[in-house]
């Protein structure tokens, strides 16, 4: 069976103060019977740090936000994922919307940066999602698709496993606007059948499909009871502790 997961995106936000107490809270207010896979994805500054934190608690792990899609070298300002390896991260979200729109990531880069992410057994959470404009000329489908394919679909099926796709309608990322259970559950659908064409059942079943854009504790229940959205990426919520530990309780 796939995992149910909650991750948290803190983006540019929190100082390292901050962000250990929220760790704490966490940690603190989760039940100890916690079933969820609860992953914190703080700045590269803190990943250490929340990495350490989370070591004895095997439900919760740390993730970066980016890597570098190069191994090493004359790359000023980057950061690899051998680095984030060694500093204690399992996972890294790749191809978030305000990394594709704001510093131009396009899919042939991300394929690179998940050949990096493999190269050192960081698992990766792969981004997709359509702009308000694709959605109203419903060329969503497609640009998805798109999406996956050029970034992911010349992946094996043992490698497949290491993916979680997270479904992040940019319409619905801080604003406040939240893509509807219905919408939510129809793409998640075609991206599952996608992975049913491309892999067959039993990678298609076994992979996350996390949901993203303004879920919250208020509307995480019903997005998670749809049976193709296995967890979400969470944002703004992702920064009070105890908004985060409810929606990581939603299912
Ligand atoms: P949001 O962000 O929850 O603040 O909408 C989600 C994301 O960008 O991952």
């Amino acid at each position: 069976m796939r995992k149910n997961i909650v991750a948290g995106n803190w983006k540019m936000n929190l100082s390292r103060e901050e962000g250990i107490t929220l760790v704490e809270e966490v940690l603190a207010k989760l039940p100890t019977d916690n079933n969820t896979h609860v992953i914190f994805s703080p700045s590269f500054m803190y990943l250490h740090k929340v990495a350490k934190m989370c070591a004895n608690t095997p439900q919760v792990v740390a993730a970066a936000q980016d890597c570098s899609a190069n191994d090493k070298g004359a790359f000023t300002g980057e950061v690899s994922a051998s680095m984030l390896a060694s500093c204690g991260a399992r996972y890294v979200v790749l191809g978030h919307s305000e990394r594709r729109v704001n510093f131009t990531e396009s899919n042939e880069s991300l394929k690179m940066k998940v050949r990096q992410a493999f190269m050192n057994d960081l698992k990766v959470i792969f981004c997709c999602g359509e702009s308000l404009a694709q959605r109203e000329s419903a060329a969503h489908f497609e640009w998805i698709k798109s999406q996956l394919s050029e970034s992911l679909f010349h992946l094996s099926a043992e490698e497949f496993k290491n993916i979680v796709i997270a479904y992040e309608p940019i319409w619905a990322i801080g604003t406040g606007v939240t893509a509807s259970t219905d919408q939510a559950q129809e793409v998640h659908t075609f991206i599952r059948n996608l992975l049913v064409e491309k892999y067959g059942n039993e990678v298609a079943e076994s992979t996350s499909i996390l949901y993203g854009g303004s879920c919250k504790p208020i509307n995480a229940k019903e997005l998670f009871a749809s049976k193709d959205i296995d967890g979400g990426l969470i944002g703004g919520a992702s920064l009070k502790s105890d908004d985060f530990v409810a929606i990581t309780q939603a299912f």
